[in-house]
């Protein structure tokens, strides 16, 4: 893939073997170009190509139902300690977005494992892994959570689903001694739930947070935080197996 960005910052992640491509600002020729050329379209307007990453595929995946978002990503890899080598399992895969992050995070000597319950949602899912080079390093299954992991050992498990408290006794069982749980709801009721859930199966070192991200505006006449922000998206609870 390819990543093309006009004069305006708007991106376009364009399949390796698109030679001329058409936008409102002109058409840009792509047939000699490498990552890192600033390019002209026919109407003279720049662009810039560049070698797409993580971030990219992330912000152009075509969605089934809402993702996390990278505010979320961070501390889940953080606490965690997801890393180069990680077995990872995953639930529900969703749009695959945080399976992408996790796949692009452990590397080629680490592996994700991410189930999910919709058939629609793994297509989607399994053609973003695709997009994003990282299927070698996901294995999708079309199963149900709530019904048992397969895996041992593995280093963290993660649950983006509705009722996460009826897989976490399955989570620990899945686990090695050390290994960190991480469940993410966006309601108040499910992350206490989940805890709940967690404090019944014993894992240790358990938390709840929030992570609130505020943009700050950069302008002539000052810098302040903007006026308006994403007021939520969902708590985070984390736990340990020892
Ligand atoms: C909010 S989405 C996950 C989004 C994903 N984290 C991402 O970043 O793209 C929740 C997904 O969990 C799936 N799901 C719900 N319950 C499940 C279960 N018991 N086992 C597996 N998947 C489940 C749903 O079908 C849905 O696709």
């Amino acid at each position: 893939m390819k990543l093309l960005i006009d004069k305006r910052g708007k991106k376009y992640l364009l399949r390796e073997d698109v030679e001329e491509f058409h936008t409102s600002l002109g058409v840009v020729k792509l047939s000699d170009a490498k990552p890192g050329d600033k390019l002209r379209s026919h109407l003279g307007h720049e662009f810039y190509l560049l070698e797409p990453t993580v971030v990219d595929y992330y912000d152009k995946l075509p969605r089934a139902g809402s993702i996390i978002l990278k505010k979320e990503i961070g501390p889940i890899i953080a606490y965690t300690g997801i890393g180069s080598g990680s077995r990872v399992v995953e639930a529900g895969t969703g749009t695959g977005a945080l399976a992408i992050y996790l796949a692009h995070i452990v590397g080629s000597e680490g592996k994700v494992y991410t189930y999910e319950i919709r058939e629609d949602h793994l297509e989607i899912a399994r053609k973003n892994f695709a997009k994003a080079g990282v299927e070698d390093r996901i294995e999708a299954k079309l199963a149900d959570v709530r019904q048992g992991i397969e895996e041992r050992e593995v280093d963290v498990v993660v649950f983006d689903m509705p009722d996460p408290w009826l897989a976490i006794p399955h989570a620990y069982e899945a686990l090695r001694h050390g290994g960190f749980i991480a469940v993410y709801n966006p309601y108040i009721e499910q992350i206490r739930k989940a805890y709940l859930a967690m404090q019944e199966a014993n894992f240790k070192d358990k938390r709840v947070i929030e992570i609130l991200e505020r943009e700050i505006e950069v302008k002539k006449v000052g810098t302040r935080p903007k006026t308006r922000m994403l007021g939520h998206t969902g708590y985070l609870a984390f736990g340990r197996k020892y």
